[in-house]
């Protein structure tokens, strides 16, 4: 009987367990009621009284033992489920919060997206430029009223270096490197000195377009805007052009289209007339293309530029400019189901 405790209390020792269930067997083994321990007990009827007092409390001392390493195996398994106590695998994903896209790059998209079916490539070009790409290539006289301090603004000590004040400059820098067929739109952010308000910032974005082949005439730009126009804001969309002027085109126009807000009929928006200004075109200044290297008794071209605020009002009437720099989440969320 002694050697047989002996030999369960060496066991018990060594005793190890991987997981629950392998615990489980062990308690069974040896501590369930047909385990070895009361087993031993059972057996302790046939000990002789002499040695009762010394096996009893041998037997004991093995139970206790038994328990012990149960319980500490046990502990060991607790400590490691208390890592996984807050894992809830019926719980739903986290809620992550995605960004949306900005109003002003759903509408430059979707600008991108027309001309692209058009046949149109991008283009672009940096923001702060030097004099020559912004107004002398494009056929700025000397003292013209745009390079004005009141416009421009300056890199300080570097009165060559300005920043962007319209995105005509990426024409130049895509005619200096590219002979025609040409056919590009440039995205991008302008600058100008102008006191911030509801209706006007001191920056903001624009898209040119410029295409120069053989034979382009103004009825291939008037085609393509009325396209664009009617892709933007509906078959039903008319345009209209009103003879204006710019440096870098001749002839040069404003273009309208039936106010989309109030359908034509006469709105504040389109304060009464009808219609809306939405860019500035024209065909491209035979001094234009001489000046960037480009032989205008061969080539001719067309050009425009609309500003990518004044687009968006046009979709979603933001009544307030500064609204697009804010980045206020409660403004910017609005265009949610726009992405
Ligand atoms: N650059 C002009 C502006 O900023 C827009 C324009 C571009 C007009 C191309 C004609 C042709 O107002």
């Amino acid at each position: 009987m002694i050697d047989k405790i002996n030999e369960l209390l060496a066991e018990v020792n060594e005793m190890k367990a991987r997981n629950a269930e392998e615990l489980e067997a062990l308690r069974i083994k040896y501590l369930s009621k047909k385990g070895k321990i009361p087993e031993l007990m059972n057996d302790f009827r046939l000990v002789p009284p002499e040695m009762k007092k010394e096996i009893g409390i041998r037997i004991n001392e093995l139970k206790d033992l038994a328990q012990k390493r149960m319980a500490e195996l046990r502990e060991q398994f607790a400590v490691a489920d208390a890592d996984h106590s807050d894992l809830d695998l019926t719980r739903t994903a986290y809620p992550v919060q995605l960004g949306t896209r900005h109003p002003l790059t759903i509408v430059k998209n979707e600008i991108i997206d027309i001309f692209s079916r058009l046949g149109f490539t991008l283009a672009d070009g940096p923001e702060v430029e030097d004099d020559w790409h912004v107004f002398s290539s494009m056929n700025f006289a000397e003292d013209h009223p745009a390079r004005d301090m009141q416009d421009t603004f300056f890199v300080e000590s570097h009165p060559d270096i300005i920043l962007r004040t319209h995105t005509s400059s990426v024409q130049s820098r895509v005619m200096e490197v590219q002979q025609p067929p040409i056919r590009v739109i440039c995205p991008g952010r302008v600058y100008r000195n102008e006191a911030i308000s509801y209706r006007a910032h001191c920056f903001f974005h624009q898209v040119e377009g410029l295409y120069i082949d053989k034979n382009v005439s103004f009825t291939d730009l008037k085609q393509v805007l009325l396209l664009f126009a009617q892709e933007m804001f509906g078959n039903d969309t008319k345009i209209r052009l009103r003879p204006s002027y710019f440096p870098f085109t001749e002839p040069s126009a404003e273009m309208d289209i039936s106010c989309n807000i109030c359908g034509g009929k006469g709105c504040a928006f389109c304060k009464g007339t009808g219609w809306v200004e939405i860019l500035g075109c024209g065909m491209v200044d035979p001094n234009v293309l001489e000046l960037n290297g480009i032989d205008s008794s061969i080539y001719s071209g067309y050009a425009f530029g609309m500003g990518i605020e004044r687009i968006t009002n046009l979709k979603y009437q933001v009544k307030d400019l500064r609204m697009f720099s804010e980045n206020d989440t409660r403004f910017l969320r609005e265009f949610e189901s726009a992405n």
